[in-house]
Order: C-alpha cells, then structure tokens, then sequence
C-alpha cells in the first residue's frame, strides 16, 4: 500500500491546530472516563509508582486475556534514514514469523513514514508516507514527528483492524502478540523512567488539578501500545499540542529531554480520562531484563556490553558489543559473533535474532 497524501502541509496542520482548540475546550465533556479509582495496583509498587489499576475488581483472567481473537493493525513509525531502515526490516521479518502462530491476534502492518516522501524500502514493507511537521518545528527532536504521524495516517489510510499497535523500529517480535487491550481499555508498557508522580509540578503544567491527581498519568510513552482506533484518533491530536507546548517550555524541556513526547502521550491520554492496563510482559529490554520467556517483545534500545567472561560492562564499551548505534549509518554485517558464555539468554537471543533476520532478508548489504 503505497499512498501520498496530497493536502498541503500548512492547510492541513492548520486544520489540526483548529481541531485541538476544540478538543481542549471540551476534554471536560469527553465521556470516554474510565475513573476507576480501585485502591490495589496489581503489579505491585515495584518502580516505586502508585498507578491505578483502571481493571482492578476484574477477574485476573479478564485482564490478562484481553480482546483475545480481535485483530490489531501493527503501525510503525519510521524515517528514511538508513539507520532506521534496517531496524524497519529486522522488525517487518519478525512480525511476518510471529503473525500467523496461535494466540496471535496480528493482523495487518503498515510502516508509516514520516519523512515525507517514499524510499527504497516500499516494495519490501507496507508503507504510508505522511509529512514531517514543518520546518523547525521539532527543533531537531525528530521524534515529535511521530504524533503527526498518527494524525494524519488515521485520518487518511483506510485501516481494516478496530484496533492499533504503536510500534517501533527497535521492536522485535519474539511471541505471538494477543490482542492485550480490553475493550475500550488500551494496554501500554510501564517504563521504570516514566514518573509522573516524581514530576507533578511540570505535569500539573498540561494536566490542570481539576481534572485529577497526577498519578492519573499512567507511566507509559505511546509505544508499545495496544489502543483503540477510534480512541487513538480522538488522543492523537492532543498529543501532538501536548507535546508542542512541551517542547516550547523551556523548563519540561529540560526536566523531560528525551522523553519529553512519552510524557505527551501519557499526559495527553489523561487529558481524555484514558487510562491504560500495563503489562510488564508486554516487552523485556536487554541488557536489564535477563530472560526472553512469555515476553512479546525484545526492545534493543540499550548497548549491550560485556567483557569475555559475560559480565555486564554497562556504559563502558564491552570486548563483546552489541548497540544499535554502532550502525547509525548502515545495517549491522550479517552474521554477528554471538555474545561470549554467561551473557543472559535475553542478549544471546536478540543477536541470534539479529542473525537471522539479517541472513533471510535479501539484499541486505545492498541497501
Ligand atoms: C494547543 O492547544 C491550545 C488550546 O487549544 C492552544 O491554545 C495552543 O495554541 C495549541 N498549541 C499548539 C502548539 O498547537
Ligand atoms: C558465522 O560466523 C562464524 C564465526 O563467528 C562462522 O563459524 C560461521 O561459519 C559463519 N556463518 C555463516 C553462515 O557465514
């Protein structure tokens, strides 16, 4: 699915913008709340968090079944930079193996391409080009991209699943991903990094007192996440404003850098009484997380160092590496050593993974 969109850049970020004054003045009135202010958050208060579980008073099983047999559309967001391409078709190979085993509720994949126009990577893997924000408008923060990115494919692309899967580059399927939302509740990954509550000053900026507690903001970014369509298209706009006003204030610039557009989602999402289920299964991010078992996805964001006898030389660069950054301008050779004895099955997993995609996908140097 090859698709440009043809309405201008300006006409239509203007037609956002007057969508979010819209939104703003109504998100008192939006009925979506999902407000179950239940007492017990399930997974214990191990980050140190004090989230609310919106399905507490469910049964467990409810919760962990989720939407089982109801499809979800996997969305990636991406750029045509070559070190976002080869992490795009590590991931599209993944997803092709994983889709169809049981318990999968996978369904179609679409690689949204945020730089504007098609690349040589559209024959390979379903692709949506959207626009970038105008010029100067991320400020270099090229991530800001990606709620833009949502607004105007769900606004344009005709999208069968009734549900959506925020992905990314980095993902790699190692399990069959079900269906871990539940109705109107969507599903997202706790980040131990994402503390709402340890920065209520710089919330309260964006998530005014009477709409609630801070600890409403759920400690999660837009990715992973498994979310209603029509919800996502109501969130989306939101995100985008949040995450503008964010980036335009120099103080939660400062506070939230990097994950400043993690922190748009999750405030945004409140912003319309959205709360989501969080699933720490939902992926395993190496070198922290020691063992692939149940976990959906391995997020290979973090180098991965060790020295030759499998310890862990974190922040120093290991004799045995492997770090996505190393190929900020081309893919990784085939073929990568594998880590050396004692390195956690998590690592040794990834890089066989590594391995093989980068073995299968045909022409793999060539691009
Ligand atoms: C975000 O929405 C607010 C409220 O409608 C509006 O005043 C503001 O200009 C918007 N900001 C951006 C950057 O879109
Ligand atoms: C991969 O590399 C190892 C050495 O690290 C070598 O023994 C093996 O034959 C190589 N496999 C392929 C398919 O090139």
């Amino acid at each position: 699915m090859i698709v440009r969109k043809n309405m201008g850049r300006a006409s239509s970020l203007l037609l956002v913008l007057i969508c979010l004054g819209f939104f703003f003045a109504t998100y008192n009135l939006i009925t979506m709340v999902m407000h179950h202010k239940a007492a017990s958050s399930w997974d214990s208060v191990a980050d140190g968090l004090d989230w609310v579980n919106p399905l507490a008073g469910m049964h467990k099983e409810v919760k962990t079944m989720g939407n089982s047999g109801v499809r979800f559309h996997v969305a990636l967001t991406a750029t045509d930079a070559p070190y976002s391409k080869w992490q795009c078709r590590i991931m599209y190979y993944w997803y092709k193996k994983v889709k169809d085993m049981p318990r999968s509720d996978m369904g179609g994949f679409t690689r949204i391409l945020h730089s504007g126009s098609p690349d040589n990577l559209m024959e390979e893997i379903p692709t949506f080009v959207v626009d970038p924000l105008p010029d100067g408008l991320d400020r270099g923060y090229i991530v800001l991209n990606r709620p833009w990115a949502f607004v105007q494919w769900l606004e344009k692309a005709t999208i069968e699943e009734e549900y959506v899967l925020m992905a990314e580059p980095d993902h790699i399927f190692v399990n069959p991903l079900p269906n871990l939302a539940h109705g109107d509740h969507p599903t997202a990954y706790p980040f131990f990094y994402i503390k709402p509550t340890e920065n209520e000053k710089i919330i309260r900026k964006f998530y005014p007192e009477e709409l609630g507690p801070v600890s409403d903001v759920d400690p999660i970014g837009n990715s992973p996440a498994i979310i209603k369509k029509s919800l996502l298209e109501i969130i989306a706009p939101t995100w985008m404003n949040v995450s503008l006003r964010m980036k335009d204030d120099p103080e939660t610039d400062k506070a939230f850098g990097w994950v400043l557009e993690m922190y748009a989602y999750a405030v945004a999402s409140s912003l319309h009484g959205v709360r989501h289920i969080l699933h720490k299964d939902f992926m395993i991010q190496p070198p922290w997380d020691l063992v692939v078992g149940k976990n959906f996805i391995i997020h290979y964001t973090y180098g991965c160092d060790y020295d030759m006898k499998g310890k862990l030389t974190y922040g120093k660069i290991g004799e045995w590496r492997f770090d996505k950054r190393s190929y900020l301008r081309g893919p990784p050779p085939r073929n990568l050593s594998l880590p050396p004895p004692g390195v956690p099955e998590s690592v040794v997993r990834l890089v066989k993974m590594v391995n093989e995609a980068t073995a299968n996908i045909p022409g793999w140097d060539a691009l």
